[in-house]
């Protein structure tokens, strides 16, 4: 009989206990639902956006409105954090950086990405962009959309491609004019074989180096020389430590904005349509501005520096591309001719 009266008195606690714990739980639940401090918690969500250059430049001023209209669309639901200059990653790790989730968006240089989309070699050409509205028809027409849907990494979205500039060449050395100028001297040069050949086939030397060491390695004289944009040259003043700078166009440099794969699939559907609203205006805006702000710079670098500027003559620039034109080959063999075609002469082109 104790026996008994035992085991009932036990089940009775095992059942009590169950119950109680049930019923906190259920209470906890509804707590969480109705509870303010969570719902403002879950809705502040942080982009941590890392670039290598200054602020006053186009990629610069494109973050900043980009953080601008996020904010506004989302009201201050989604937060914006830049990190301009390299000063979280440099050019050498904020690929990476982006993969591992630890900061949700970049915009890199092509050259800088050639090792994820072995096709964006074509992007880096000597003279394979000509024109403004040729540049703006690749970056934002179809051809854009093909080129974004290059990039294979599961970890890493493409959103858009932002503008910068043509690239010039600099020298501390003699004025860049005739293909032989170059030999025997030592340029930087971002990653990428392209870029590596072009210098070998102008009989110079290169030397592969993070954005922010510029200016350094050619103040010491480590360096001779430099190919960049003019927004780059003036804003990282690298031509107080050159004395030519010739306009000659001879490739161009864009970004691509890019966006860590988890993140963007753990946001909420809306707060992923805000964001892209916002990438599309900023895009617009970009292609407005970057163009001017390169020709603004380059008049303010004449007004203010005793640099000589040169400019290609019409024969000098045909000897540049009759010198590069074993790259086109190589690149046409790697990638196919039709990629070459396409941003030569891009579809939506209005000519
Ligand atoms: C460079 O390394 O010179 C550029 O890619 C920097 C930049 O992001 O414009």
């Amino acid at each position: 009989m104790a026996k008994y009266i035992s085991f009932c008195l036990f089940t009775l606690l095992i059942l009590t206990g169950y119950y109680f714990y049930q019923y906190n739980e259920a209470a906890k639940t509804q707590l969480l639902s109705y509870d303010d401090e969570q719902e403002s918690l879950g809705s502040s969500i942080t982009i941590r956006f890392s670039h290598v250059v200054a602020e006053n430049t186009p990629k610069g001023l494109t973050v900043r409105k980009f953080a601008d209209l996020v904010e506004e669309k989302t009201k201050g639901q989604v937060k914006v954090e830049i990190y301009p200059n390299g000063i979280l990653y440099s050019d050498g790790n904020e690929y990476e950086a982006l993969q591992n989730g630890k900061v949700e968006m970049i915009a890199a240089s092509f050259p800088k990405l050639i090792d994820t989309v072995p096709q964006w070699k074509v992007l880096d050409l000597p003279f394979i962009f000509k024109r403004e509205s040729q540049v703006e028809a690749v970056f934002t027409g179809q051809t854009s959309k093909e080129l974004l849907s290059m990039i294979q990494d599961p970890h890493v979205k493409g959103l858009s491609f932002w503008l910068n500039g043509f690239k010039q060449m600099t020298s501390s050395q003699n004025a860049l004019l005739e293909p032989d100028d170059f030999q025997g001297q030592t340029f930087r040069v971002m990653p990428g074989p392209i870029i590596a050949e072009q210098f070998r086939l102008l009989k110079a030397n290169t030397a592969v180096m993070s954005f922010n060491d510029v200016y350094q390695a050619l103040e010491s004289g480590q360096i001779d020389g430099q190919e960049n944009t003019i927004s780059n040259i003036y804003s990282k003043r690298l031509y107080k430590v050159q004395n030519h700078l010739t306009v000659s166009n001879h490739g161009y440099l864009g970004y691509a904005v890019m966006i860590n794969q988890k993140f963007w699939d753990e946001l909420p559907q809306e707060i992923q349509e805000k964001i892209t609203e916002a990438m599309n205006e900023t895009t617009e805006w970009n292609m407005k501005k970057a163009g001017q702000m390169n020709a603004e710079q380059l008049e303010e670098i004449k007004r203010t520096s005793p640099i000589t500027i040169h400019s290609l003559t019409v024969e000098q620039q045909k000897k540049w591309l009759r010198l590069f034109r074993p790259l086109y080959q190589q690149v046409e063999n790697e990638v196919g001719s039709d990629l070459i075609k396409q941003i030569q002469f891009p579809p939506d082109e209005e000519r």
